[in-house]
């Protein structure tokens, strides 16, 4: 098979890393791809919402399937541009319809379709700009802190959690008042909730679907979950407190649901759905939808998923999902971020990164880097993923330590208390 994947970044690097390893595999084209992901198919120098340019380039290359990483393409609709193309309709696309995209494009429209499906969510209610005044008192109804969530797309930015009720006050006149643009013209206000993340991933045909192991990322940039949010420091899979019973908690009361809901509303969603669930006194309670997978949840994921990603896609594009299974590593493994000196604010790029060639059992997904006069080279805030297995949690994030530390490249930072709080 003939693999188009688009996307550059670490999650795109795992998810490639995972493609290679299967026999059905014929050759692998990563647009636009990274350093990394040069290593084990060939990049395309295309960008993954040029629809026009990757239309010619899976016609030119006879492409068998599209497998989408980032959210963009599928929010701007690469799945109907396949579809409603006479030449391109027969090549799946992995990943939902625009409509199934909506699921993470809008917020309001996520919290709605739970309401609808009886989903367990944060208590919510949406205001436009005509309706502040409303707005401010449903605020004086809730509890602090207060979340106030941009409707749209914020590159993961839109979500406020204010302490006191004036500052969440003032804060939903400048979001109304377009602080984010017309993301923010519609505001969701809802309930915080209080306890510890974890990230579930599942894929889907539109009828079955397969669950994929969970885990859960580190956004903060410093030790201790403390100082500004980032893209992701890094992650762990499993996560201790997803037993086997909570997990069919999430199974019955949110992914069943979900999935089925996608269904009787008529929505198109053949690809990855990813759950950004919260644990209420062993509760499940949605977050959040992604449409895609998480980064760098994936480069974690990928190491402890044992099946045959390439046969899993196949089940997804035939919609015999149902007839394949899915067989996770039971080891535990850790994905430690390595990042530019000053992000996730100011950061240069450009500098050499060496280190990563020698022995050692890390293995290194490439987030922001890239080939410069037969170099690696810095090109991005967060830079290299080290990832491990290991027979316990703790020593997946000892070798990822040393992986980390063997790295070199001017001004690296990295966390060094990935999956700690989660005392396993
Ligand atoms: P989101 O973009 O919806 O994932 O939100 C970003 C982050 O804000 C989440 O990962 C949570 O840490 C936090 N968050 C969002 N909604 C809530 C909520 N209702 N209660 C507590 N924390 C929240
Ligand atoms: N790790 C969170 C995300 O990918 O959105």
């Amino acid at each position: 098979m003939k693999i188009l994947l688009l996307g550059s970044g670490g999650r795109e690097h795992a998810i490639a890393w995972k493609l290679a390893q299967s026999p059905k595999l014929e050759t692998l084209y990563v647009a636009p791809g990274n350093a990394g992901t040069s290593e084990v198919g060939t990049n395309v120098d295309l960008k993954a919402d040029d629809f026009p340019g990757i239309r010619q380039f899976v016609l030119d290359k006879g492409i068998d399937m599209v497998v989408v990483g980032p959210e963009d393409p599928l929010v701007k609709g690469i799945y109907d541009y396949f579809k409603a193309d006479e030449h391109l309709k027969g090549i799946p696309v992995i990943g939902p319809s625009k409509q199934g995209a909506v699921l993470e494009g809008s917020k309001d429209f996520a919290k709605g379709f739970m309401q609808r499906h009886s989903i367990p969510t944060a208590r919510y209610q949406t205001f436009d700009g005509e309706h502040l005044e409303e707005g401010l008192r449903f605020l004086e109804t809730l509890q602090p802190p207060y979340v106030l969530k941009a409707d749209g797309l914020c590159a993961g930015k839109g979500v406020l959690i204010l302490p006191t009720l004036e500052e969440a006050k003032a804060e939903l006149r400048e979001m109304l008042g377009g602080m984010f643009g017309t993301a923010s013209s519609r505001v969701v206000i809802e309930e915080y909730l209080s306890g510890i993340e974890c990230s579930v991933f599942v894929l889907t045909d539109g009828k079955d679907y397969k669950i994929l192991p969970e885990a859960k990322d580190y956004k903060r940039i410093g030790e201790g979950d403390t100082g500004l949010n980032t893209g992701g420091m890094g992650s762990v899979s499993p996560v201790p407190f997803a037993t086997k019973e909570w997990m069919q908690k999430v199974e019955d009361r949110i992914i069943r649901p979900t999935v089925d809901g996608l269904a009787k509303e008529g929505i198109d969603y053949k690809g990855f759905i990813f759950f950004g669930l919260i644990n209420v006194d062993g509760n499940p309670k949605v977050i959040e939808y992604n449409c895609r997978m998480g980064d760098p949840e994936t480069e974690t994921v990928m190491l402890r998923l044992k099946t045959d990603l390439v046969d899993l896609l196949e089940g997804v594009a035939t919609q015999t999902l149902g007839r394949r299974t899915v067989e996770f590593d039971e080891r535990p493994a850790v994905c430690v971020m390595l990042v530019s000196g000053g992000y996730p604010e100011h950061y240069e790029k450009g500098f050499p990164v060496t280190g990563f060639d020698k022995v050692g059992e890390s293995i290194f997904f490439h987030a922001g880097t890239a080939q410069k006069e037969g170099q690696i080279v810095t090109n991005g805030g967060r830079v290299l993923a080290v990832s491990n297995y290991g027979t316990t949690q703790a020593e997946a994030l000892a070798k990822s330590m040393q992986g980390a530390e063997q790295v070199r490249f001017e001004g690296k930072y990295y966390r060094r208390d990935i999956g700690k709080d989660l005392g396993s």
